[in-house]
């Protein structure tokens, strides 16, 4: 069946398509530098290292807004006093407590220190004073902020809102 041209012909096929996979091997190797000589040579990570340009101006746009000291810095507690609507039904600020404590003077005061009034052990138990910062953090999500506490109020979301609120408190010591 097979006379020798055709055996030739299939070897000479075998042979080229070999040394081609050769040449393939060899060209890829030098290109990408991979194999046993450079296994876990730095080289291969350069290889695979691809540059990307730092967009910019990325910093700035995760960035939310001005903060709240430059906010309150300009506060206006005329606003404030409107906005005080919200928080009448259980605050007062004549130096009596309602169903929650007096807020006059509650700028700098310590947390949970007006004296006969019934805090909630998670207020009571909240560290610190009631800086400008600290009142507006816990105005945004009062329950979120002091889990526990039984300031029956939702939060104010707006900051220019808070910040007003909080110069208004700040304007009745
Ligand atoms: C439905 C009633 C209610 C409303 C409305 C409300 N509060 Fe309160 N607030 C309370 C109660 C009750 C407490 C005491 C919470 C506790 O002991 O867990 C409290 C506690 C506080 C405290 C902590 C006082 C301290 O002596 O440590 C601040 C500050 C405060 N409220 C601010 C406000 C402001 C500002 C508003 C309006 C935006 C407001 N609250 C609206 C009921 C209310």
């Amino acid at each position: 069946m097979f006379n020798t041209m055709t055996v030739t012909k299939a070897a000479g096929a075998l042979i080229s398509s070999m040394l081609f996979l050769m040449l393939v091997s060899w060209g890829a190797s030098a290109l990408y530098r991979v194999g046993p000589d450079h296994h876990g040579d730095e080289e291969i990570a350069q290889a695979y290292t691809i540059p990307v340009q730092e967009a910019e101006g990325a910093a700035e746009e995760v960035e939310e807004g001005p903060d709240f000291a430059e906010i309150f810095a300009s506060a206006d507690p005329a606003a404030g006093e409107r906005a005080f609507a919200k928080c009448r039904a259980c605050h007062k600020v004549d130096g009596s407590d309602g169903v929650g404590p007096h807020l006059n003077g509650v700028v700098g005061r310590d947390v949970a220190a007006v004296d006969g009034f019934n805090y909630s052990d998670a207020m009571a138990g909240h560290e610190g004073a009631w800086d400008p910062d600290h009142l507006q953090q816990f105005l945004t999500d009062p329950r979120g902020f002091v889990p526990g506490n039984k300031m029956a109020f939702a939060g104010i979301r707006n900051i220019q809102e808070r910040a007003d609120l909080i110069a208004y408190l700040e304007a009745n010591p």
